[in-house]
């Protein structure tokens, strides 16, 4: 799993709801705001995480179960709508035609085998089944290589091509771009880093970042912290 196992995220669990982007109102109402008003009887996240989606999910649309391979993320939910599951989105643990909503925010950078995945969302939807999607992207495309890199965490941040390629069975594919500004790089690396080695290097690569990056995150410096837009992909599509 790329390193990023159960462990990993048992490590993140204690501080993920303090990132600041996790809670972040206005993007979950625009990516909710990705899908039709409807009945959705039956409604799964994967990789629930701590629930911060499925706790606006449950408020707004209905009941939901979620599944999520870290015990200690789940263990974050305390709420009489949700149902988490642990369990690995690479088998789904659901017959096909289950649901006619799956929702995934910021998982599938995580995750080994990303059309596995896809193909396990599109088995348990119902057809004409709604998938929401959505993903940290880099700036641009053009500069995928330097995100991964400038990110370090030997991750591959998937592009909008490589993205909407994942989306090629799903008809009725419509797309938009939420973008965080201002985000606090010191806020991100305080709450998710492992050591502190590990922080000062990726402060250190953000600081020879190149004029395009630059540019296209409208990086700013000050002494003591780094801000940056962050750019979400979102995407819906229909079985
Ligand atoms: C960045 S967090 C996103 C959590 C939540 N979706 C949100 O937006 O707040 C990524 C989540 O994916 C989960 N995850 C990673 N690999 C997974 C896998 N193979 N199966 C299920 N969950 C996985 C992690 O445990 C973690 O909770």
């Amino acid at each position: 799993m790329k390193g990023y196992s159960e462990n990993y995220w048992a490590k993140r669990a204690k501080q993920y709801n303090k990132t600041n982007w996790v809670k972040d109102d206005s993007f979950i109402d625009a990516f909710l705001g990705m899908i039709p008003i409807a009945e959705y009887p039956h409604i799964l996240e994967v990789g629930i995480g701590t629930g911060a989606v499925a706790e606006k999910v449950s408020e707004k649309i209905g009941p939901l179960t979620g599944i999520d391979i870290s015990q200690d993320m789940i263990d974050k939910i305390n709420h009489d709508g949700i149902t988490p599951i642990v369990a690995n989105a690479h088998e789904l643990p659901f017959n096909k035609d289950s649901f006619e909503l799956i929702y995934m925010r910021n998982v599938i950078h995580y995750i080994d085998d990303p059309e596995k995945v896809f193909s396990e969302i599109y088995r348990c939807l119902k057809p004409e089944g709604q998938f929401l999607f959505s993903q940290v992207v880099p700036p641009d495309d053009s500069i995928s290589k330097e995100y991964d890199w400038l990110v370090g965490r030997d991750i591959h941040y998937p592009t909008k091509s490589e993205i909407l390629d994942l989306f090629s069975a799903f008809h009725s594919v419509k797309q938009d771009d939420f973008v965080l500004e201002k985000q606090s790089i010191m806020n991100w690396l305080n709450n998710t880093c492992q050591s502190e080695d590990e922080k000062e290097n990726i402060i250190e690569r953000h600081r020879s970042t190149s004029g395009a990056y630059r540019l296209l995150s409208n990086y700013k410096e000050s002494s003591k912290d780094i801000f940056v837009d962050i750019r979400h992909f979102m995407v819906s599509g229909k079985k």
